[in-house]
């Protein structure tokens, strides 16, 4: 049994927003929550607000499924039909929701106005994407890695693909729990300096944790997690013929796959697209566990709200 802490943070804006032992404490709570070991846990007539400003199959409903297990409830507030669409200011919204709900779950483009809504919110605001970061989805893939592995020594974990906001989030969240990361990425293509300068001070420097590459194959040479996303995120559509051209050869596939480790897992946040950042073989390979990861995000997202709610 686990007592159940509060984090020292307001906020999950970042996965810079908890500490080491934090992030740990979070996962083993979200592996017992799983277990269905800590029912007891209740956020009775608590209620999570949902801003989204852009789509969510898995994000929303994982939230949404979370409250409702512990006895709480959410508020599907969609920017079409509330006065956000209109354009009334952050600072107001924010203001008014914090009122009323216990937390808010928010989706948006610029980080600095999911920033600014924390600013504003008398409650605990929690990132559920924006274009800088995806700490949630990390939360679940360090969840489901340590489910494979039952350690985080020893993994190498390569992400394949653009630098984007789940490998933001993957630097920042790895380099807090000491994992090798290895990001390969095209030219031009590379996470931001700015999440890189960061994760470079928590592993004090050393550059044996964290590589940024250019090269797939040698980054999946020994690799034990293979990790890809989307070439284009959402906001990007526009780019997508471009963007899908220069990543010409960082598809996922069975040669790549043939260099990683025995015994090797291959990781997707999903939705993805079959035939460009991995092949169909690969997603239905038994590498798989995309499934699981999924399913994750749910019990990540359960302990996350028992710490910050409470
Ligand atoms: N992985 C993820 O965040 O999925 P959704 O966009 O469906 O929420
Ligand atoms: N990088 C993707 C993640 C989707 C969950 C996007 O932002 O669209």
């Amino acid at each position: 049994m686990l007592n159940l802490i509060k984090l020292a943070n307001n906020n999950f804006l970042s996965s810079l927003d908890t500490s080491r032992e934090e992030v740990i404490y979070l996962l083993e709570l979200a592996k017992k929550m799983k277990d269905g070991e800590m029912q007891h846990i209740e956020l009775k007539n608590k209620v999570l607000g949902l801003i989204f400003d852009k789509s969510s199959t898995r994000t929303r409903v994982s939230f949404q499924v979370a409250m409702s297990r512990l006895g709480g409830t959410t508020i599907d507030l969609n920017p079409t039909t509330s006065q956000i669409g209109r354009g009334e200011p952050i600072k107001d919204t924010a203001r008014v929701l914090s009122r009323y709900c216990d937390a808010l779950a928010i989706r948006t483009f610029n980080h600095s106005d999911l920033e600014e809504y924390a600013k504003w919110s008398t409650k605990p605001v929690i990132n559920a994407l924006t274009d800088l970061e995806h700490p949630c989805q990390a939360l679940a893939d360090f969840l489901t890695i340590h489910e494979e592995f039952s350690s985080f020594k020893n993994v190498v974990l390569t992400f394949i693909g653009d630098g984007n906001n789940v490998a933001n989030s993957l630097i920042l969240c790895g380099s807090l729990l000491g994992v090798e990361l290895r990001i390969a990425c095209p030219k031009g293509y590379e996470p931001s300096p700015l999440v890189i300068e960061k994760a470079m001070e928590l592993n004090n420097n050393s550059h044996n944790l964290l590589k940024i590459m250019n090269d797939p194959q040698e980054a999946a040479s020994g690799a034990s997690v293979i990790y890809t996303d989307v070439w284009s995120s959402m906001g990007e559509e526009h780019n997508k013929e471009s963007k899908d051209k220069s990543f010409d050869g960082f598809t996922v596939d069975e040669n790549l796959l043939s260099k990683t480790n025995k015994g090797s897992i291959v990781l997707h946040c999903l939705p993805a697209y079959r035939g460009q950042e991995i092949t169909d073989e690969i997603f239905e390979s038994e590498k798989n566990r995309i499934f699981e990861q999924a399913e994750n995000r749910l019990h990540v997202q359960q302990a996350l709200l028992a710490c910050l709610i409470n």
